[in-house]
């Protein structure tokens, strides 16, 4: 009998980061990755668009033997988490967010930098987080086109970027949270520009709750932690660059 896995997807290599936090607390679970490089990226697409693609995600997954979603991929959580809980509502579906709470909670006196997708800071799932845990100093960066250079690994590209758009906040800021699933993989990047800064990145909790609610819900298996990846342009290259993430 084809084991039940657990699916989680991302716009392409970024929930990588997601991933490798819940097989930490996981590792007896079978996985399918599904990185959907071809409609990277998916922070500034139109809401309709985003809405069609996680459907038709979703819809493979469960068909290949998922038995829950993990949305790691922030701006497809905040625009198509509601729809597509709403829609499979029998699966359980678990959806990362910018770590904009975990502010408040461990460091509410410092000056916060969020970077994430325009559509992320845009949405209103983010705004009413926002409103919620606002610490009054905080700085919303919507770093346009850069999670687009980090899925094709363009280095260089990467540091002018940063060196253009994050300079600014050099001594300003003390946090910085990590809103879209692909930054934790230019970390030292962006602290090569901001000098000593904490990060904040959601992935650590979403693996928390999704181990506390299989494990409500009977639905723990004891597998051999097998992972499958899919690239949605097939991709072999992509796959090279999954495996050694997780392994790094
Ligand atoms: N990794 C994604 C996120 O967390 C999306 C980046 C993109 O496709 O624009 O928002």
């Amino acid at each position: 009998m084809e084991t039940k896995k657990i699916g989680i997807f991302d716009s392409g290599i970024g929930g990588v980061t997601v991933l490798k936090e819940i097989i930490k607390l996981l590792p007896n679970e079978d996985y399918i990755f599904y990185s959907d490089s071809i409609n990277n990226p998916y922070g500034d697409k139109e809401d309709k668009e985003i809405l069609e693609i996680c459907d038709k995600i979703t819809k493979e997954l469960l068909e290949k033997n998922c038995k829950c979603i993990v949305i790691a991929c922030n701006t497809a959580s905040a625009k198509a988490a509601k729809f597509i809980r709403e829609k499979y509502k029998e699966v359980p579906i678990f959806a990362i967010e910018p770590a904009y709470k975990m502010v408040h909670d461990f460091a509410y006196n410092k000056s916060t930098l969020v970077m994430a997708t325009k559509g992320t800071i845009e949405s209103e799932k983010f705004n009413i987080l926002y409103k919620k845990y606002d610490n009054h100093q905080t700085y919303l960066l919507p770093c346009i086109g850069l999670a687009d250079i980090i899925e094709k690994n363009e280095k260089e590209k990467i540091d002018e970027y940063l060196e253009k758009n994050l300079t600014q906040y050099r001594g300003k800021v003390g946090n910085v949270v990590l809103g879209c699933t692909h930054y934790p993989l230019i970390k030292e990047q962006i602290q090569n520009i901001l000098g000593d800064v904490k990060f904040f990145y959601g992935a650590t909790s979403l693996a928390e709750y999704l181990k506390e609610k299989l494990g409500e819900k009977n639905l723990l298996e004891n597998n051999t932690g097998k992972i499958e990846f899919i690239d949605s342009q097939h991709l072999l290259i992509k796959e090279e660059r999954f495996f050694n993430i997780l392994n790094s």
